[in-house]
């Protein structure tokens, strides 16, 4: 593999300074984009889009095609695992990804085959592959998983749904059918995260979109110390032990110092955390990634100037942030509006990088 181009992300993640502040955008390739609906169109359905490695790759370079991003992500979906588990993934236009049979106990959980991810999600090895021969070294590429928790979620409640009652119920009355399901997924995405690293992804993501509804003593129990084994476990790969990790609780704000032990590089952060308060809190060692409010895009361009300006700000001087926003894009974002912010950070951030 040859030298990757533009390191600026890698640089930050391993603490070397960089020109100016790196940006990549969560959900970069998604329905805003008029391309997207049309290779998803061609596709035929969401699921069968995440499934051929052409198209996955295609879109995922949409994005980079368009913007010139310091990091291009693979597209896929964290519903994958639970899929090659055994539980078989669904896709309903406007409403998003559910499961028929979702989990109810522990011997469901027994059921569920966490062996061969490699050989089951051989489709997202291969999309990865043909996206590395495309970007020709330009960029890297992440790889990513969803987190034991917000997988359990989705595998207990059978979707997102408003309270996530079943699934929080389950700590209290089925704590050995959670213990058992993560137990399966830390192997499961252990294995995921260290093919798609073989496959050819630069670093790697953890989406804890759910771990936010848990308490403290919950999440430490049920999110945070699942993904902590699964970061050992890379440390103790070869191939994975350098690969950088980027953890992402929503609504995580008030575990930083926490998250901050779990071993991982860079710690992503929901609009909700002030920059400035986060990097007092964690410390000069670690990166932050964040956190612009994805409604700002919504705004005229004086407004979004101003609101990723803020962002900037709140982080200040040092070169240890990758701007982003605080959660995914939506499919509602004029892509104008998001060239216009990416320029702007691009050019504004400058000032923040001086020696
Ligand atoms: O960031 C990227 O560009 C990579 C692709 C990516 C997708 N999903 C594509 C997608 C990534 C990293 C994900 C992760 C994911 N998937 C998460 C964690 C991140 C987060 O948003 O919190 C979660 C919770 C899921 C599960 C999921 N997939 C939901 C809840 C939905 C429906 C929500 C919606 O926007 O309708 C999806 C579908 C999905 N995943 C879409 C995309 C582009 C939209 C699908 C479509 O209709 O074409």
């Amino acid at each position: 593999m040859g030298q990757i181009k533009n390191t600026r992300i890698l640089d930050v993640l391993k603490g070397s300074p960089v020109d100016r502040t790196p940006v990549w955008i969560m959900r970069q390739a998604g329905r805003y984009l008029p391309e997207y609906k049309k290779t998803r169109k061609k596709a035929g359905s969401f699921i069968n889009l995440c499934k051929s490695p052409d198209l996955a790759s295609e879109v995922t370079l949409q994005p980079i095609e368009r913007f010139n991003l310091d990091a291009a992500i693979i597209f896929s979906d964290i519903l994958t695992i639970p899929d090659a588990m055994g539980l078989e993934l669904k896709f309903k236009d406007n409403h998003g990804p559910y499961f028929d049979n979702p989990l109810d106990d522990i011997s469901n959980v027994q059921n569920l085959n966490d062996n061969d991810i490699d050989t089951k999600l051989n489709y997202v090895s291969e999309a990865i592959i043909e996206t590395k021969k495309k970007l020709n070294n330009e960029i890297p590429l992440i790889g990513f998983s969803g987190s034991p928790w917000t997988l359990s979620t989705y595998m207990i409640e059978g979707s997102a749904t408003k309270e996530f009652r079943k699934v929080r119920s389950k700590i209290y009355n089925d704590k050995k059918m959670l213990q058992t399901l993560n137990q399966k997924l830390v192997n499961a995405i252990s294995n995921y995260l260290i093919m798609q690293v073989k496959a050819g992804a630069n670093i790697l993501m953890i989406f804890d979109s759910w771990g936010g509804l848990l308490n403290t003593e919950n999440y430490i129990n049920f999110s945070l110390d699942p993904m902590k084994k699964i970061i050992e476990k890379l440390r103790k790969n070869e191939l994975t032990k350098k690969i950088p990790v980027i953890l992402f609780t929503k609504g995580g704000g008030n575990w930083l110092k926490q998250i901050t032990d779990s071993g991982c590089d860079a710690i992503g952060l929901d609009w909700t955390v002030e920059l400035s308060a986060a990097r007092k809190t964690v410390g000069e060692n670690i990166c932050l990634q964040g956190n612009l409010d994805p409604c700002a895009l919504h705004g005229t361009k004086e407004s979004i100037k101003n609101a990723a300006s803020k962002v900037m700000d709140s982080y200040g001087f040092g070169h240890k942030h990758i701007f982003n926003l605080g959660h995914g894009i939506d499919q509602y974002v004029d892509p104008d509006n998001l060239e216009f912010l990416i320029n702007h950070v691009k050019e504004y951030s400058k000032r923040y990088h001086q020696n």
